[in-house]
């Protein structure tokens, strides 16, 4: 039984900042931003927007009645999680309009928890293949303003629905793991923005694929020919080429340049969204997926995820015939209608985040236009706003 991705969706704000304008603001060079770190554009995540709203936009335009009947699953995973307690997941299964007969649960290890989520949610099918699980990444990179790290922010959700017979990916069983305590990023629980040594993570993150990687080729008797196209987290898009790039003198040369051309169209999303920790190498894959030309049913996608602290897996998956009916068709045209704001906009808009304090608070939402926003906090409790039920 063939057990993957049936549908992938993503959501994210609906304004951005160009990274030219936030270069020259930095007194940067804007090529260091748009070449050396790869990004063009970076999403402005507003006050009204948080993890919950985030994976419930992502979410819920997929969603027929039938798949709500059968989900009986539901993981959030996120790094940018809204509480210390609770999971993100029970206020999206109810925002959603889930049945109260659900499995919910967050999960946690920095950008990789979604590919955990993904893989528990494969074999929860493979046990029950009736059911189907709703598996979404959903963050908000925060490094600080004037930080090395602020060009490599960003924020968004990708939702997978998992199934038997899945029209995008037939996920393989073939993961290579490895897991150590390293210090290249994390978040202590009093501090809002990341601690990273960035310079030392790009560095991990390389010894990680290299390694789970080259482990794979040697358990599965392959090599880099065999792929179609590979795929990385990227919370930069130069990453992932950086990692690429790490093992393509392997392959031959007509074979580097296919894998070439597929990773621009795998970070083309990215590109003008950021970093979105644990969605990143999902957009990736919708973003290979919906705008590469030269694939077709069958071919073999290599998916690398990371997180630091550190965590690495390299897995594989097939493309289903009918792959493009399961995905977000209308993104494009949502990323281009986005709006742009200045750089005097953006640094106000990252400061107005919903204050973590116990004062009621209410955040405007006129201006947002996505159907799940924040209202604010009353008595303790962020309080949401379906615009459908309103
Ligand atoms: N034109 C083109 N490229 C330029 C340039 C210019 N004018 N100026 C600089 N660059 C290149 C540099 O050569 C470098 O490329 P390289 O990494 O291939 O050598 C790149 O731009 C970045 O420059 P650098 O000086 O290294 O940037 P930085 O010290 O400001 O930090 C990060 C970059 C990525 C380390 C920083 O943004 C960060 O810490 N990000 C968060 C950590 C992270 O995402 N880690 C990933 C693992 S999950």
């Amino acid at each position: 039984m063939k057990v993957g991705i049936d549908k992938l969706h993503f959501a994210t704000s609906h304004l951005y900042v160009d990274m030219a304008e936030l270069a020259t603001a930095r007194q940067a060079a804007p090529d260091k931003y748009l070449i050396g770190i790869g990004q063009s554009k970076m999403a402005v995540i507003p006050p009204s927007q948080d993890v919950v709203t985030l994976a419930a936009n992502a979410a819920a335009p997929m969603l027929t009645a039938e798949d709500i009947a059968a989900i009986d699953l539901v993981v959030v995973a996120t790094e940018s999680g809204i509480d210390n307690s609770k999971a993100t997941a029970i206020y999206v299964a109810r925002l959603l309009g889930l049945s109260k007969r659900v499995r919910t649960i967050e999960m946690k290890e920095a950008c990789y928890a979604a590919t955990a989520g993904l893989q528990l949610a494969a074999d929860h099918i493979r046990v029950h293949p009736t059911k189907k699980a709703l598996v979404i990444g959903s963050d908000i990179a925060r490094y600080g303003l004037h930080t090395p790290g602020e060009p490599t922010q960003g924020g968004g959700a990708v939702a997978m629905l998992v199934s038997a017979d899945p029209q995008v990916l037939a996920l393989d069983d073939d993961s290579v793991l490895l897991s150590e305590d390293i210090m290249d990023f994390w978040r202590p629980l009093y501090h809002t923005n990341a601690l990273v040594d960035g310079k030392y993570s790009s560095n991990i993150y390389i010894d990680y694929f290299q390694d789970v990687f080259q482990e794979y080729l040697q358990q599965q008797s392959m090599s880099i020919n065999d792929f179609t196209a590979l795929t990385f987290h990227l919370p930069y898009t130069k990453m992932g080429l950086k990692a690429l790039r790490s093992v393509l003198p392997s392959a031959d040369s007509a074979q580097q340049n296919r894998l070439l051309a597929h990773f621009e169209n795998n970070r083309y999303f990215s590109r003008q969204v950021g970093n979105l920790y644990t969605g990143s190498l999902y957009l990736g894959v919708l973003s290979l997926l919906l705008n590469d030309a030269n694939l077709k049913a069958n071919d073999l996608i290599g998916l690398f995820s990371y997180g630091s602290g550190a965590e690495g897996e390299f897995y594989t998956a097939r493309l289903q015939p009918d792959y493009q009916t399961g995905l977000d068709l209308g993104l494009p045209q949502r990323l281009a209608r986005r709006q742009r704001v200045d750089v005097a906009t953006y640094e106000t808009l990252f400061k107005q985040q919903l204050q973590l304090n116990a004062t009621d608070q209410q955040i405007e939402t006129a201006n947002d236009p996505h159907r799940f926003v924040l209202t604010g906090q009353l008595n303790e409790q962020r309080q949401y706003l379906d615009r459908q039920q309103s």
